[in-house]
């Protein structure tokens, strides 16, 4: 990866859309947030981007869920899908859309993906029987699930047994392409432990799977049986395909793929990873669309050790979160203390911990302090050094100059926690090397070239940190760049307008004589008690 040059190419992010049986809850922010992550850093790169987010909104569970509030389906939907929305815009997510699959644009995109896949010869009526899962929308096979039937992922649910007619898709005829295709492009699923489960599983062998359902009104319509409907998980899947069209454009497939072609990088969670890596390319092979280029399956989030469930009353409510510790604490906690890829846990003890530490001590108090030391010593202007008077050696600037490169291949490889610690290795040396140079004993010393060295240093430490951060804390970093006299804003979303990385990641941005505002502090400490 070169990044001294800038990469205009285009890059399609794309997280699950997200079921409207319930409100929102953390573990649909932790994908959200980390797409958003990698949507910024590539806007940061130069490149045009595009971040499909979005609400799945037919099948028997959502249609049984609004029965029971005594809504109607589409009322029900609405109302959710607006909570989806409002906590985006809460938690400071760039999306470029928000796709609802009981919008017509949608409705037609399906339409002409099943008449090609039927055309193909992909699509036949045979009988279904088996036990189905309605929290998954999924039949489970025997050997999957728990005593009684019921299904591990929802234990606490029955699964209804089901012999029906359905119309099915030929899924076992991809089952060499599939193979093909893994082993060609080992990347295609991420991290190993998931390609490892997809392939695995393949190899079992691959049956077909019914695309269709009777006695469920809430969905599309079947185009070749009126008494059926869509199955859910083959119209959801189309979203990456409505998410693609350009807003103006009439909703075809050709459409859909000659701006953005498909999607780059596809997150989701560990829980739908066959739909995404066996399912969703099967499917568009048979539909003759090109593949996506990487499916990356995180984690699942716990609380204090504990699977969160409504029964257990453990469910993290994200606006609580952000109401109280706003949008980048909450990015900055799931980001760096769980390890992309991995399950990980939420603890509010750690959770205070952990941003008091890192953001308010190591990296707020030492930009105030050298702030405020600047305003003392050097007449509240970025002192005048000279780059190339700083010794190759230096502490700081040795380490920061490695850093742009390490960063971007840690975001790249979407290990976000490395990333951060890479960044704070900068901030923590920076403490330590102003507490041991002392720039206040340089100053009554009458040492104000040194004093004016050790300052800047400093700050572009600070500057460097904040830039790279910004993809996890951008209204942080955008505090950050104000406080060294700065007016960039991190927050914008047009290319145009962010500093890009090829200038801004490097060492030595920072100008000299640069007037600096009073110091503010960036991050307010956190309190366990706070409301
Ligand atoms: O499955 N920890 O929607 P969904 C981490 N509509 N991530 C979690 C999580 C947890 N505890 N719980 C949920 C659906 N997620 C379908 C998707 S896509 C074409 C259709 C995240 O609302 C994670 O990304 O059940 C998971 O895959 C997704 O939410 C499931 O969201």
């Amino acid at each position: 990866m070169n990044l001294f040059e800038i990469d205009t190419s285009t890059f399609v992010v794309t997280t699950p859309i997200y079921y409207v049986n319930d409100v929102p809850h953390i573990g649909s922010a932790y994908t959200t947030m980390a797409a958003d992550v990698m949507a910024r850093f590539q806007r940061l790169r130069g490149k045009s981007v595009l971040f499909i987010t979005g609400t799945d909104e037919h099948g028997q569970k959502i249609q049984r869920t609004a029965e029971a509030l005594g809504r109607s389906p589409q009322e029900h939907c609405d109302l959710i899908a607006a909570k989806y929305a409002a906590l985006w815009q809460q938690l400071n997510i760039s999306n470029t859309r928000f796709i609802r699959t009981t919008t017509p644009r949608h409705a037609a995109i399906v339409q002409e993906f099943f008449q090609r896949v039927w055309e193909k010869g992909d699509i036949y009526l045979g009988q279904q029987q088996g036990w189905y899962c309605v929290s998954c929308e999924e039949f489970k096979e025997e050997r999957e699930l728990l005593d009684q039937h019921r299904c591990p992922l929802h234990p606490t649910k029955e699964t209804e047994w089901r012999d029906e007619q359905n119309y099915f898709f030929r899924l076992s005829r991809y089952q060499a392409p599939l193979e093909a295709l893994y082993a060609e492009d080992p990347d295609f699923i991420q991290p190993d432990s998931r390609r490892n489960e997809v392939l695995s599983f393949v190899s079992q062998g691959l049956q077909d799977f019914s695309i269709s359902r009777v006695n469920i009104d809430w969905g599309l319509p079947f185009p070749i049986d009126p008494h059926h409907t869509i199955y859910v998980w083959f119209d959801a899947l189309l979203n990456y395909i409505t998410g693609s069209l350009d807003l103006e454009a009439e909703p075809t497939l050709d459409n859909a793929l000659a701006h953005w072609g498909s999607p780059t990088l596809q997150l989701i969670g560990k829980d739908i990873l066959r739909f995404h890596a066996i399912y969703w390319p099967a499917m568009l092979l048979s539909a003759e669309m090109p593949l996506p280029s990487r499916i990356f399956g995180h984690g699942f989030l716990t609380q204090n050790g504990q699977k969160m469930s409504k029964s257990v009353g453990n469910i993290i409510d994200p606006f609580e979160l952000v109401d109280r510790y706003g949008a980048d604490a909450v990015r900055y906690y799931f980001l760096k203390e769980i390890e992309f890829g991995k399950d990980g846990d939420f603890n509010q003890v750690r959770f205070i911990n952990i941003l008091n530490a890192d953001l308010a001590n190591d990296l707020g108090n030492l930009l105030n302090r050298t702030v405020q030391m600047v305003h003392k010593y050097c007449n509240g202007r970025v002192p005048t050094v000279a780059l190339e008077a700083i010794p190759a050696d230096h502490i700081l600037q040795s380490k920061a100059t490695s850093l742009n490169q390490q960063v971007a291949m840690a975001y790249e490889a979407l290990a976000f926690s490395q990333a951060c610690e890479a960044i704070l290795s900068l901030i923590r040396a920076s403490n330590k090397y102003i507490d041991e140079q002392a720039p206040w004993t340089l100053y009554k010393q009458g040492q104000q070239a040194a004093v004016e060295q050790v300052l800047y240093t400093v700050l572009e430490s600070v500057r460097l940190a904040a830039y790279l951060l910004s993809p996890i804390v951008p209204t942080i970093s955008t505090a950050i760049y104000q406080q060294l006299g700065f007016t960039d804003n991190f927050n914008q979303t047009a290319i145009e307008t962010l500093p890009q990385y090829e200038q801004h990641a490097r060492w030595g941005v920072l100008p000299t004589d640069q007037p600096l505002p009073t110091p503010q502090p960036i991050f307010r400490r956190l309190e366990l008690s706070d409301k």
